[in-house]
């Protein structure tokens, strides 16, 4: 199984601290935010790990990251986003990397309280097609949202005005190697985005995407000032990435 973090676009939502380097390097209360997500990953077993930046301090990274020793990894890859294309887009770029395998999808400014282990196994043994977590949150406005016909899954809406269901999609997405010809037959968002949404749903229609529930807190540490102070208090707090 391979890791993806995905630590691009602009975080312009976190501006000015942004202003000079990448929201992912920001602190979040004793470690930069890019390390949770490496963790998260490292504790579900992964060891071979692509992350995907951009803009002008991309080489930062490497500096902070190295060649993953620091992580346990065997591997550490890196692949560079030109722009803001969405996180789809983004994706796409480790196609070579992650085409012949299953691959684990993390958004860089996603951190969570506990572990991802016992759902990446049970995606293990799946077959094929794709699992995303869902977690219940009181604004699920803010992120993609599932519509259930009973149990199953109907559809995803990104941000809906009026979601469908109190739950919301975690930045942590499980594919096998259709998702990069998947990809391909995405036509960019009104934001002018590759939407990862849209490839869920696509995945979907195929009936071939499988959920879990996320145990414990989460966090979208990426999304406003507000979020990424509260997520330094939970982790503070927490503690993030317990086993
Ligand atoms: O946090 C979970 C939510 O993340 C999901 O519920 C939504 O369905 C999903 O669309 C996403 O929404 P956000 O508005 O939070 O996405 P954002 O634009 O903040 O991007 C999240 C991460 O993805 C960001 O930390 C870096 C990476 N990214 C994003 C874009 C647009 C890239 O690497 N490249 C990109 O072009």
């Amino acid at each position: 199984m391979k890791g993806v973090i995905l630590a691009g676009g602009l975080g312009t939502r976190l501006s000015p601290l942004t202003n000079i380097t990448n929201k992912h390097l920001l602190p979040v209360y004793d470690k930069p935010m890019i390390f949770y997500p490496m963790q998260t990953l490292v504790n579900a077993g992964i060891d071979d790990i692509m992350v995907v930046t951009g803009g002008n301090n991309a080489g930062d990274f490497l500096r902070l990251l190295g060649n993953g020793k620091d992580f346990g990894l065997k591997h550490m890859n890196y692949a560079y986003q030109k722009g803001e294309g969405g996180i789809a887009e983004a994706l796409s770029l480790c196609e070579h990397f992650a085409k012949n395998d299953k691959v684990v999808v993390m958004l860089g400014d996603n951190i969570i309280g506990g572990s991802i282990k016992k759902s990446v196994e049970k995606f293990a043994k799946m077959k094929s097609g794709g699992m995303i977590l869902l977690k219940e949150v009181s604004e699920p406005r803010h992120y993609g949202v599932p519509e259930f016909s009973g149990s199953k899954i109907k559809r995803i809406i990104e941000k809906p005005k009026n979601p469908p269901s109190n739950f919301a999609v975690v930045g942590i997405y499980m594919y096998d190697g259709e998702a990069f010809e998947m990809i391909r037959k995405l036509k960019p968002s009104r934001r002018g985005e590759l939407e990862i949404t849209d490839l869920n749903n696509m995945y979907l229609k195929k009936g071939k995407l499988g959920y879990d529930i996320l145990d414990g807190w989460w966090a979208d540490a990426g999304s406003s000032i507000e979020g990424w102070f509260e997520t330094n208090k939970m982790v503070s707090l927490y503690g993030a990435n317990k086993k």
